[in-house]
């Protein structure tokens, strides 16, 4: 991947350990969140499966979970896993950091499993993606520092002249993630498990949507682009489309983001300007996503017959394309005038999972099939023809997700804003309620898609694991950086 593959001495010898470890559990925790995603969804379905074991069954104990497991465990976990195989390897050399590193997979796991115990029982701050009390959010932030002494380390007695571009956005996302979760989850502890945010009235709102944003550009963005850069030239085997629109992407992605956290608080107590600016910030932030997809899928160009029979390739290119479309809906969705009829409605959930399923799952699935093997020693996937059933399963489970919740969310906004000519309301609440049932059903169909091209994804894993060395040989372009 250019010149700064050829380095002088002894060929290096990577950590994969820990490397595999996150693999594995990026799957384990895939299908634990996605789970939940499939059950909380019945739940709207059949309100019934709320009283299974109250309150712990409850849809509102179980949603943070499911965000909490897709986003943090699974994404988190497919991010450790890549940004610690791809930074060993354009850097030529093993991680840095001794006991650090198994601190990083262990503490995670722990942070995960202290988010599934206590999330049930309702031990929460109450805001959106940063709900875990204050002792797990200290230990949050002990994982996250050293990750961050890990990769820097790594990159600071790298073998290279060159820092390869995958690296500059994993860590552009290490590094705000901290400075994000450290401000957001500032508070005042009552006891062991209660707390109260540092912040009050508009201004927690705002650190608060700050921090939420900027979990969407940064965690569920940056990071993943980081595997883009790796991933999908190494698959196309094919070198990146431009290198100085990388660099253009980076930095124009990474000042811009920042800014457009208000978009989150239309129509609420924050100073007007202040949601204009986050409006228009929006806006402008197409341009440097649109600069970085085009340069992911222009990279294809001399090698898209490969689509044909590669379906590993497959899932980093239809990622892509739904990073495209996410992030030209949500620039949309930013203008005050459309978020007015898309807030609060189910269009909104519809956009989160176009990013969330099509684009962070697709490009993590695609990474995780490009390693497992070169993990493994061998060839090839023990069966490619089952990643390519992943592949439509997952494709046809976000299809139906996405269409059913666009469908929900645009009829929902309109039936909430519907007046008759004495100025009373055409519809009550409950109405659209009724009217949304068959969408949900159609997201359950499409979420059990997507779970059973995990399940898939699972066992191919485990008898790719079970056959490790046969065949023996790794394929060359896999060999190089
Ligand atoms: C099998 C796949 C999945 C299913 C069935 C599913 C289902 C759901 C459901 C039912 C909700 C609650 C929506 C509501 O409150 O009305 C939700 C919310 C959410 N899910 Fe998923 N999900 C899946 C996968 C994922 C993945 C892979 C991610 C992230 C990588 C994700 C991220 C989120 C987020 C961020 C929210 C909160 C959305 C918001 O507040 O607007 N989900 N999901
Ligand atoms: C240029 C890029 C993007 C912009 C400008 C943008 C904008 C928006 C807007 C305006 C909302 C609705 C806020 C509301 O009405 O409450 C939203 C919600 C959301 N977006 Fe995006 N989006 C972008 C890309 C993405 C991507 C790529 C992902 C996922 C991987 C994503 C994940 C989310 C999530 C999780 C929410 C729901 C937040 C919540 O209410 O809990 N967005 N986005």
């Amino acid at each position: 991947m250019g010149s700064h593959a050829t380095v002088a001495g002894d060929p290096p010898v990577y950590d994969f350990d820990v490397v595999r470890k996150f693999a594995i559990m990026t799957v384990v925790w895939g299908i634990f969140g996605m789970g939940m995603g499939v059950f909380i969804a019945s739940e709207l379905v059949w309100p019934g499966l709320n009283d299974l074991l109250q309150p712990y069954t409850h849809f509102g104990r179980l949603r943070p979970l499911h965000t909490n497991a897709v986003i943090f465990a699974f994404g988190g976990c497919a991010l450790f896993a890549t940004s610690y195989y791809v930074v060993q390897r354009t850097c030529q050399t093993k991680l840095f950091g001794g006991w650090l590193v198994p601190f990083t997979f262990w503490g995670w796991q722990a942070v995960i499993v202290l988010a599934a115990i206590t999330l049930p029982q309702g031990m929460t701050q109450a805001k959106e993606y940063a709900e875990l009390e204050w002792p797990i959010d200290i230990l949050l932030a002990l994982v996250w520092i050293s990750y961050a002494i890990v990769f820097f380390g790594t990159i600071v007695k790298r073998r290279t002249s060159h820092i390869y571009v995958a690296n500059w956005f994993y860590g552009g996302f290490i590094v705000t993630v901290a400075v994000l979760h450290i401000v957001n989850s500032a508070s005042v502890p009552v006891s062991m498990f209660k707390s109260y945010s540092a912040y009050a009235g508009a201004a927690d709102a705002m650190v608060q949507w700050w921090y939420g944003h900027n979990a969407v550009g940064f965690f569920l963005t940056a990071g993943f682009l980081g595997m883009m850069y790796y991933f999908v030239p190494k698959q196309a085997g094919r070198p990146v489309y431009s290198y100085q629109l990388s660099i253009v992407h980076f930095w124009a992605l990474i000042s811009l983001y920042i800014w457009a956290g208000s978009h989150h608080l239309h129509y609420s107590a924050l100073p007007d300007w202040t949601q204009s600016l986050g409006m228009v910030m929006s806006l402008i932030l197409l341009a440097p996503s649109w600069g970085g997809m085009i340069n992911g899928i222009m990279t294809l160009s001399g090698a898209w017959h490969k689509l044909r029979t590669d379906p590993t390739l497959r899932f980093l290119v239809v990622a892509l394309s739904f990073y495209g479309m996410s992030t030209f809906e949500g620039p949309m969705m930013a203008i005050k005038t459309v978020n007015a009829l898309s807030h609060n409605t189910d269009w909104t959930v519809g956009h989160v999972h176009s990013g969330a399923l099509g684009w962070v799952a697709m490009i993590s699935i695609g990474a995780l099939y490009h390693m497992l093997p070169i993990l493994y020693k061998r060839t090839e996937m023990y069966s490619v023809k089952w990643v390519n059933v992943h592949f439509w399963l997952a494709t046809i489970g976000t299809v139906l997700y996405v269409c059913a919740m666009w469908v929900n969310g645009i009829m929902q906004g309109l039936m909430w804003r519907a007046f008759n000519k004495d100025g009373t309301l055409t519809y009550t609440f409950i109405e659209s309620v009724t009217a949304s049932h068959a969408g949900y059903l159609v997201r359950v169909i499409g979420g059990a898609f997507f779970l059973a091209g995990m399940l898939l994804m699972a066992y191919n894993t485990y008898r790719t694991a079970k056959t490790a060395g046969a065949p023996a040989a790794i394929p060359a372009q896999a060999q190089a950086v």
